[in-house]
C-alpha cells in the first residue's frame, strides 16, 4: 500500500523508511506532486500533526501520516512547545537555547520532557500515537551531536545530553523513535487484515 510522510525533511523520511519494511510504498510529498507549504496553525503539538495529515488526505487522497514535536518545560508552563523551532524568533537553535536558559535562570525546578505525536490516515480513518522522554534542562550547553535542544536535554536515568550520545544511542529512546515504534506496531497489525 502506498503510504504518504506527509513531511520535507530528508532526515526523518530515511529513518522511518528504514524501520517500515516493504509492506509499504513509502511515499514523499513531492512523489504524491504535493509542493504546498503544509498548514501548522493549532497551536498545539497534537493538533499540528493532525493538521498536517488531514491536509494531505484531503488535498491529494493518498494514505499518509506527519509528525509534530517539540519541548515542554514545567517551569515555563509547557514552552517552548509547539513553538520550539522558532522560540527565540528565528530558527537558529543556539538563540533558542539561549532564551530558554534565560528564561529558566536559576529556576530550581529543571523537568521537562520531549514530545513527537505521529498522526497517521488509513484510508480515512484516523489515529495518533504519541512518544514521550521524560529529562532536565540543564544550566549549559553540553555536547556537539545532535540538533535543537539536545545539549541542554539530559534524560531521567542518564548521565550524558541527548547531545553527548550517539546518535543511535538517543534513536533509541527518543520521543520520536517511541511514538514511530507505535504506529509501525500498528501499521504491521493492519497488514493482516
Ligand atoms: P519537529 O516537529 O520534529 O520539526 O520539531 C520541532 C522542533 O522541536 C525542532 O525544531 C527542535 O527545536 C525541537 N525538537 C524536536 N525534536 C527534537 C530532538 O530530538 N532534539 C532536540 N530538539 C528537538
Amino acid at each position: 500500500m502506498e503510504l504518504c510522510f506527509a513531511t520535507n525533511n530528508q532526515h526523518k523520511l530515511d529513518e522511518v523508511a528504514g524501520q517500515l519494511g516493504n509492506s509499504f510504498a513509502l511515499k514523499t510529498l513531492r512523489d504524491i506532486g504535493c509542493t504546498d507549504e503544509l498548514p501548522e496553525t493549532t497551536g498545539t503539538i497534537a493538533g499540528n500533526s493532525r493538521q498536517k495529515a488531514e491536509y494531505v488526505w484531503t488535498h491529494f487522497g493518498v494514505s499518509c501520516f506527519a509528525d509534530d514535536s517539540g519541548l515542554e518545560v514545567d517551569a515555563l508552563n509547557g514552552e517552548p512547545g509547539v513553538d520550539s523551532a522558532h522560540y527565540s524568533g528565528s530558527r537558529d537553535a543556539e538563540k533558542n537555547i539561549e532564551k530558554l536558559l534565560t528564561k529558566l535562570a536559576d529556576n530550581g525546578n529543571r523537568k521537562a520532557r520531549f514530545i513527537t505525536v505521529f498522526t497517521l490516515i488509513l484510508q480515512g480513518v484516523e489515529h495518533q500515537f504519541e512518544g514521550v522522554i521524560e529529562g532536565q534542562i540543564l544550566t549549559e550547553p553540553r555536547g556537539e551531536g545532535g540538533f535543537g535542544y539536545d545539549p541542554v536535554f539530559l534524560p531521567d536515568g542518564h548521565d550524558r545530553t541527548f547531545a553527548e550520545m550517539r546518535i543511535e544511542e538517543k534513536n533509541g529512546m527518543s520521543h520520536r523513535s517511541r511514538a514511530l515504534a507505535q504506529m509501525i506496531a500498528y501499521l504491521e497489525k493492519q497488514k493482516g487484515k
